[in-house]
């Protein structure tokens, strides 16, 4: 795996021209965010952080990662429309985990009045970093998937040309012109259209639930104008207007500020602060709603760090996709280990390898948005505060992917240009549109699972992030 830009590292004058440049290219491409002093404005942008020089991904695991994207959307799919096992598997962790609880007496609550959407339009982000084999070839680890808010489709969909301009610079137009074009916006704003379209109804608008203070809005931008361009308005709220303003005609249709809602599309709502009283309320009215949701709340539980967990588990694949060994045998080839900590002798088995090897082990409670993950010491003392509690269901431990650093300069804001070591992770994005054969009944073993096997297959695009 040829990792570095080796030399090019050396020159510091260099590199300070470069990172000028780069950041300059950035910026007229539209690699932007808001920034931290005004998180609700336009009028004052910076450029997002991101690295000098483009990172070296091995050509087959980024095809493997393409060729295992369908999968992942179908197995999302599956698990999303199987209540027996979101209830099962999520039944220690709701105990424990006041958010994952609400969300999943949402999804009861919908199960049971019936759900009033028959399509189901799915946005997601497989992550994967690189890990060296035994034998020294790389593989392909998942670290998780993300089915709701999946973001950086756009502004990953500009960052190409930014580093074929700095490669242009330094006159390496061969490795420039290796550089592979990326839209994931474009494939994002497909699935949402086809939707729309399933939706049926010309005046009909998406809806996105936008946060308050978004400084990631320019990611989001990209694919509403994308929309926009085929003639699909997009209008964004936040839960508090929908809270105010939402409301549902006996038809359970959606209507915002008097206008029809065809599709939901949510960049809030996946962490906890995100929630007040009234964003709760909000959330069950879209959930009811007949409008299509991307994610519907039962495809966001099948996100969740426990599902991704207990998916690793010796025969969950082959029950969710039955007769479909060789998806299975894909899908696994990209699982790193994964525990459970439910109370009992599994979990307790868990609890005393990661203490042993704490370098080994990263453990994950049921949270989205980064920076709640757990390492070394902090992690052996969470697991001694936790062990005996039965709040340890609410997390999970995965094996610590451990993937070869490498030089390069990440650029960000006010930081000066300089050389650290770096690791990349790779996302892929899936967007699969769906349609359950029936409206759910209140028996989930009698949902009909799908039609759609072409539908998807037409529709499923998979570009990668970085
Ligand atoms: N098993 C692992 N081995 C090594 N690093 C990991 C592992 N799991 C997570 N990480 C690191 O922690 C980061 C966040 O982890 P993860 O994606 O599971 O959490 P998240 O809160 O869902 O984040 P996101 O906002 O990206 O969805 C990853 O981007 C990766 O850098
Ligand atoms: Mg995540």
């Amino acid at each position: 795996m040829a990792t570095g830009w080796g030399s090019l590292l050396q020159d510091e004058q260099q590199l300070e021209e470069l990172a000028r440049q780069a950041v300059d290219r950035a910026l007229a491409e539209g690699v932007l965010l808001r920034t931290l002093q005004e998180p609700s404005s336009s009028d004052v942008v910076s450029y997002a952080p991101f690295t000098l020089f483009p990172s070296l991904v091995p050509s087959a695991l980024l095809e493997q990662a393409y060729a295992v994207q369908m999968d992942f959307n179908m197995l999302v799919d599956a698990v999303s429309q199987n209540a027996a096992f979101l209830e099962q598997t999520l039944s220690s962790t709701i105990k424990r985990d006041n958010f994952t609880a609400r969300l999943f007496n949402i999804y009861k609550q919908v199960l049971k009045e019936g759900i009033a959407q028959t399509v189901f339009l799915g946005l997601n982000r497989s992550d994967y970093m690189f890990q060296r084999n035994a034998d020294g070839s790389p593989v392909l680890k998942q670290i998780e998937i993300n089915t709701i808010s999946a973001s950086f489709g756009g502004l990953a969909s500009r960052t190409p040309a930014v580093h074929r301009h700095v490669l242009n610079v330094l006159s390496k137009t061969k490795e420039a012109a290796k550089i592979l074009s990326n839209n994931p916006s474009k494939g994002l704003a497909q699935g949402i259209t086809k939707a729309w379209e399933l939706y049926g109804s010309a005046n009909a608008l998406v809806l996105l639930i936008a946060q308050e203070k978004e400084r990631n809005i320019f990611d989001q931008r990209a694919i509403e104008n994308e929309l926009l361009a085929k003639n699909i308005h997009v209008i964004r709220r936040r839960f508090e207007d929908v809270f105010e303003k939402g409301s549902l005609d006996q038809d359970r249709r959606l209507f915002m500020d008097g206008q029809e809602v065809a599709v939901v599309y949510f960049r809030d709502g996946y962490m906890p602060s995100q929630y007040s009283v009234q964003n709760w309320e909000a959330r069950l009215l879209l959930e009811r709603s007949c409008a299509i949701k991307c994610p519907d709340i039962a495809t966001q539980l099948a996100g969740t760090k426990k599902v991704q967990q207990e998916l690793s588990r010796m025969g969950v694949l082959e029950m969710l996709l039955p007769g479909q060994p060789e998806t299975v045998a894909r899908l696994r080839a990209t699982f790193a280990g994964l525990y459970s900590l439910d109370m009992g002798e599994e979990g307790d088995q868990a609890i005393t390898e990661a203490l042993a090897a704490p370098s080994q082990f990263v453990l994950k409670p049921q949270r989205e948005g980064g920076g709640n993950n757990l390492y070394g010491e902090e992690m052996v003392q969470a697991l001694e505060h936790l062990k005996d509690s039965e709040e340890r269901a609410s997390y999970i431990l995965m094996e610590k992917i451990e993937p070869e650093p490498f030089g390069n300069c990440l650029l960000r804001p006010g930081s000066p240009v300089r050389v650290v070591q770096c690791i990349s992770e790779l996302g892929i994005f899936g967007v699969y549109v769906s349609i359950s054969a029936c409206h759910v009944p209140p028996n989930p073993t009698t949902t009909i699972a799908i039609l759609t096997e072409r539908e998807r297959r037409k529709l499923t695009a998979t570009e990668h992030e970085m």
